[in-house]
């Protein structure tokens, strides 16, 4: 569905397309938690602000990829826009062919990582049965691309996951998140059906 909108100075781009009657979704009441929100530009983009990293991490999370996606709550601009509300446009998280991605500040940190590794040519990204639940992630640099592995690419950097693990890591998003003084990735994997209560292993369903 596409719409008309004039925003005036500073307005929200949730609080005009309510306003008009345009039932956009807010799962989160604007707190940049959910992407209910989320609509696609179709002209007028130079007349919004642009978007905030923390903005572009939660469109990639959705898994947003229209190239002027954007979430209605963090929207302000002053003019006519057209906006579309792309309601059966986004796949679900846990979608089976969804590929394996990172956020902007992960790939920074994964790139850094593989700087420190001569000859690593990407990430490789793999579950090995272990822990109380079942399995445990693996992250480590690649020196090669196996004849079986599924390669990723986002934000520049290349993810490899073999085979045998692919089936339980399909749609996982990894990201960098800050504990205290230091970072860690945090894997935010769909087909985790449970995880442990010390959190270093997880159960799942293959898709
Ligand atoms: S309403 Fe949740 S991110 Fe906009």
């Amino acid at each position: 569905m596409e719409r008309r909108l004039k925003i005036s100075s500073g307005e929200r781009l949730l609080d005009r397309a309510l306003d008009e009657g345009i039932a956009l979704e807010q799962e989160c009441g604007g707190k940049l938690a959910c992407a209910s929100c989320r609509v696609v530009v179709l002209q007028g983009m130079h007349h919004l602000v642009a978007a905030s990293e923390d903005e572009v991490d939660m469109l990639e999370r959705a898994g947003a990829s229209a190239p002027n996606a954007r979430l209605a709550c963090q929207v302000r601009g002053t003019g006519d826009i057209v906006i579309e509300i792309p309601d059966a446009e986004l796949p679900p998280a846990c979608a089976a062919s969804s590929p394996v991605r990172v956020t902007p500040r992960a790939a920074r940190h994964l790139a850094a990582q593989l700087n420190k590794h001569a000859g690593a040519v990407a990430v490789r990204l793999a579950v090995e049965r272990s822990g109380c639940s079942g399995f445990s992630y693996r992250i480590d640099p690649a020196g090669a691309i196996g004849d079986g592995d599924a390669v990723f690419e986002s934000h520049g950097v290349r993810i490899a996951v073999d085979a045998a693990s692919l089936p339980y890591v399909q749609g996982t998003l990894l990201d960098l998140v800050r504990e205290g003084l230091a970072h860690r990735l945090q894997i935010d994997n769909p087909n985790v059906r449970e995880s442990c209560g010390c959190g270093k292993s997880f159960s799942a369903r293959s898709s």
